[in-house]
């Protein structure tokens, strides 16, 4: 129904974490979800999902033309499914491309309630092509002027692209010295939908490969993502009702 891109401009903020968990906790509330790997380079969807790729076909396979839709799509759970990334070096020497994206999108959205994008940081064509096959984004950022900037460009790159911007989500958050959220907002002139808060939590789900919402659910950065899945719900209902009236 919706494409949603996971964008930031700055690198590391937490677009992969944000993207894998916010799939599993919409899932769990019931919505069909497709995720889609773009970050050509540093796909890493499939170890945070714990999901061993062996010699499945991947979004590589499908943006040079190796692969159709039903072959790159992986259920990892019966609401949740994935394309995931390569993380071979050889299937980045084969030629990409990366139009295909919004072909695959297309697809997906006819038989799904959302799917989200998980970007390459930075404004190389990839990201770009991220953002041109969503309709709409949602911005990471961590609350440092650093990642501000970052937000700040995607933003307008977005803007440019004609895409909703859903809202910014505020990563590792809860520092002394962090920009307080109403700045953020007054900056960015974007609504916060969700603070997330740094929780070293997250790195003992990425050593037993399980993603944070389902092996921590009451941990402080779970609570945010699942904060963050309602407002995309209802997000998503209000857009649904823009569309229809
Ligand atoms: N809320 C959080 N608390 C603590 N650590 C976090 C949090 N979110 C992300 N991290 C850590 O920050 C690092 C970067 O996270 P992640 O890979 O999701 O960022 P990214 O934006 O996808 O990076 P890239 O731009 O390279 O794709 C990881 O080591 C991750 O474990
Ligand atoms: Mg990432």
């Amino acid at each position: 129904m919706l494409c949603i891109s996971i964008t930031s401009g700055k690198g590391g903020v937490g677009k992969s974490i944000i993207c894998a968990n916010l799939g599993v906790a919409l899932s769990e509330l019931g919505y069909s979800v497709a995720l889609v790997d773009a970050d050509i380079e540093g796909a890493t969807l499939g170890l945070l999902l714990g999901y061993n790729l062996n010699d499945d076909a991947t979004l590589h396979d499908y943006l040079s033309g190796n692969a159709t839709e039903e072959e790159v799509l992986k259920r990892v759970s019966p609401m949740l499914n994935v394309v995931f990334g390569s993380v071979q070096l050889t299937a980045l020497m084969k030629e990409l491309k990366l139009d295909r994206l919004e072909r695959l999108t297309s697809w997906l959205k006819e038989r799904h309630d959302l799917v989200l994008i998980d970007t390459a940081p930075g404004f190389e064509e990839d990201a770009f092509a991220a953002i041109k096959a969503s309709d709409a984004v949602i911005i990471v950022l961590n609350p440092d002027i650093l990642s501000v900037t970052g937000a700040l460009k995607v933003r307008i790159v977005a803007k440019r692209e004609g895409k909703h911007i859903l809202g910014v989500v505020v990563n590792k958050a809860g520092h002394e010295y962090d920009i307080p959220t109403e700045e953020l907002e007054a900056i960015l002139e974007e609504e916060v939908l969700a603070v997330i808060k740094d929780d070293p939590t997250i790195r003992n789900s990425l050593l037993e490969g399980t993603p944070l919402v389902s092996a921590y659910p009451h941990s402080p950065a779970s609570q945010g993502i699942k904060e963050l899945a309602e407002k995309v719900i209802e997000k998503l209902h209000h857009t649904g009702r823009e569309a229809s009236g």
